[in-house]
């Protein structure tokens, strides 16, 4: 059984993001569970003073804890100014920092939306450089990108059929990608 921790790169409460990830928990095919990870919105912006003055905040401590334990993440994330949103990249600055980093070799698939036509695409490029560079194993293809999200999201939930059957596509290919990592 896989078990793999979301993420989720907006902090609003009605992210469509989020929708998108959930759709994505109830999508989970057999075999794997899809859970969100603990918050990282009160991380502290990382500075190595404060690693160095009084060593890694709790909140990130645990975070770690949860990223070593999981055997993938899924990061669903919109694009802010054709990249990663700061927040989501500062908890990969915090967890790079480990002597050990709990990304090491973790799979990972990345799924985004947005409003307009290239859907986040922007964005996924670059977190795969940046998750590169932490050594995770990264999930390619298909990608999951919901691009003119304005008429595929209703009463707070994922409607459109297509992105649906394609989340699922996703993670059924994902959690192969997860037995081949781990074999
Ligand atoms: C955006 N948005 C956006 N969209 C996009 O496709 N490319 C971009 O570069 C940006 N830049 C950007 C910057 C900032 C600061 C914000 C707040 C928004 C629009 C964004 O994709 C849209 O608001 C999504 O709905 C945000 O995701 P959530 O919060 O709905 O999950």
């Amino acid at each position: 059984m896989a078990n793999v921790m979301a993420i989720c790169g907006s902090l609003r409460k009605g992210s469509l993001n989020r929708m998108l990830m959930n759709a994505s928990i109830a999508a989970a095919p057999a075999g794997m569970t899809i859970k969100e990870g603990p918050s990282y919105a009160d991380f502290p912006i990382y500075n190595f003073d404060i690693q160095n003055s009084s060593g890694f905040p709790a909140q990130v401590d645990a975070y770690a804890d949860a990223v070593r334990k999981a055997d993938g993440l899924l990061i669903v994330s919109p694009e802010y100014n054709w990249t990663i949103p700061a927040g989501l990249k500062n908890m990969i600055d915090w967890l790079s920092r480990y002597k050990e980093v709990p990304f090491k070799d973790k799979p990972v698939a990345i799924q985004s939306v947005a409003g307009g036509l290239l859907g986040g695409s922007r964005m996924q490029y670059h977190l795969r450089m940046v998750l590169q560079s932490v050594d995770c194993q990264l999930f390619g293809k298909p990608e999951v990108i919901v691009n003119m999200a304005a008429s595929k999201f209703a009463d707070g939930a994922l409607k459109d059929q297509g992105a649906i059957d394609l989340i699922k596509q996703q993670l059924a290919a994902f959690g192969k990608f997860i037995d081949r990592v781990k074999a």
